[in-house]
């Protein structure tokens, strides 16, 4: 059904047509609303903005739905691996096996960095961060692969898409070793994905880490939940940055610095962080969540809130009965877990958390699997980009794939000064204005 909407402004009358899509979402098609009324939209984060057209992951955030071309989050948790859940999200498909198998051959062949990428790693100090070492080294591979400087094309983007996916892991493990003082590991082809990480991460020189297949299974969860989430800041980021044209890894390097903070993927660390400052400080949570109300008090209960989400966070739901599993299953018992439940149960049944539909989100219980699976704190929002790579590979090809693609370039009311004239230096007061 094709509605119109009216908006007067002006004295004019303008009339917009709106766009509806396939999960009868609606949205106005403002495209003439500046030529003809002379005036723009304004919508601070924009929270009513809709920045394009997107086939990729569909969400209700008022039912607490996710699904990646169609297919239901829980569906994908529980019989997908992430190397398929990646070919879905990239081609917009389940691969058929000759598919699957090609692509998954394509990532082994890839795995390896430019064997001069390595001395990029000595010119870290042993306490960098390992995001800005992935921001940086992502980028920076585009150096190596000369046609990926060139303007992208459809013929070498499986290429470049399957190179940056296996790639990325690789860059995460060496930052880490090198954050260590580690001596680097190369990829096995013989392991798969999620295996080939946890070796490169943990095994020693000598002798091979073997994850038992829970903790393989768990971090590919992760993977998977992580996949994709349509227009976060981090995938609006890479789509930014695309639509100039740059090239997939300088583009992917911009998701990683987007993701970086601690609104957005930083936050599974911050969770950790928050709950050792719970029990270190002998608080059951109840002093934490009164200062996370008090607006003054520089407090948010993290892995809580978001912005689409006014309902659970579907991949919370999973990660909270995987984290239960997997603590079972390897024996393990941990502390911060009790009171991630206990600041959960509270929240929810607090009205403060209540009337600002105040749910936990992905990061909520991802941070305690990956301290279960020994995978140090400051690596967490690494294996978020990890985990996001197919998402913003999938954006980046969506918008390649566009005729109509035209670069991103907002507009602004411009608040600031009006004209002014330049004073020369000993002129001036030094005051405003
Ligand atoms: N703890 C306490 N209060 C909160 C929280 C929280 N975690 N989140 C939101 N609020 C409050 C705000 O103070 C605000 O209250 P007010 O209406 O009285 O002013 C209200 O809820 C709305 O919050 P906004 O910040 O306006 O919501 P927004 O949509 O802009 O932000 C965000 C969403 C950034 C996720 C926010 O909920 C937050 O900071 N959460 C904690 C950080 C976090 O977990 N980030 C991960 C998000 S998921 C992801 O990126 C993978």
């Amino acid at each position: 059904m094709s509605k119109t909407a009216r908006l007067e402004v002006n004295g004019q009358t303008l009339e917009m047509p709106t766009i509806v899509g396939t999960e009868q979402e609606c949205g106005i098609d403002i495209s003439s609303l500046r030529s003809t009324t002379g005036c723009i939209t304004l919508d601070d984060g924009y929270g009513n903005t809709g920045s394009c057209q997107s086939a990729v992951t569909f969400i209700d955030g008022e039912k607490g739905i996710l699904r990646y071309r169609g297919i239901p989050i829980e569906e994908l948790a529980e019989s997908s691996t992430f190397v398929e859940t990646a070919y879905l999200l990239i081609y917009g498909h389940l691969p058929t096996l000759p598919e699957l198998q090609r692509f998954s051959k394509m990532l082994t062949q890839y795995e390896n960095l430019h064997e001069d990428m390595k001395y990029h790693f000595e010119g870290f100090p042993t306490n960098a961060h390992p995001m800005a070492i992935l921001s940086a080294m992502i980028n920076a591979s585009s150096c190596y692969y000369s046609d990926v400087m060139e303007r992208p094309t459809r013929e070498n983007f499986d290429i470049h898409a399957a190179r940056l996916l296996s790639q990325v892991r690789t860059i995460a493990a060496f930052s880490y070793r090198k954050s260590r003082g580690l001596p680097i590991i190369y990829p096995k082809p013989k392991y798969r994905y999620t295996a080939n990480f946890l070796h490169m991460l943990f095994s020693d020189v000598y002798q091979d880490y073997e994850p038992p297949p829970e903790v393989v299974r768990a971090l590919a969860l992760i993977f998977i939940l992580h996949a994709d989430h349509e227009q976060n800041c981090s995938t609006s980021t890479v789509r930014m940055v695309a639509s100039s044209q740059a090239n997939l890894f300088a583009s992917a390097a911009a998701g990683v610095c987007a993701l970086w903070g601690p609104l957005h993927g930083g936050a599974n660390q911050r969770v950790i962080e928050m709950l050792a400052d719970i029990h270190k400080s002998g608080d059951d949570g109840s002093r934490f969540i009164a200062a996370a109300k008090e607006k003054n008090s520089g407090k948010r209960l993290m892995g809580f809130g978001h912005r689409v989400y006014k309902n659970y966070d579907p991949r919370a739901r999973i990660l909270k009965k995987a984290s239960d599993e997997l603590f079972e299953s390897l024996k393990l018992d941990d502390p911060q877990l009790a009171i991630a439940k206990k600041l959960e149960e509270a929240a929810l049944s607090d009205s403060y958390f209540i009337e600002r539909k105040l749910y936990p989100n992905v990061d909520f219980y991802s941070g305690i699997i990956m301290r279960a699976l020994n995978i140090p704190t400051e690596m967490f929002t690494v294996i978020f980009a990890i985990g996001r790579m197919p998402g913003w590979i999938a954006h980046y090809k969506e918008m390649l794939d566009d005729p109509k693609a035209r670069i991103y370039r907002p507009r602004q009311i411009y608040v600031g000064q009006t004209i002014n004239h330049y004073v020369p230096i000993d002129k001036r007061t030094g005051k405003a204005g």
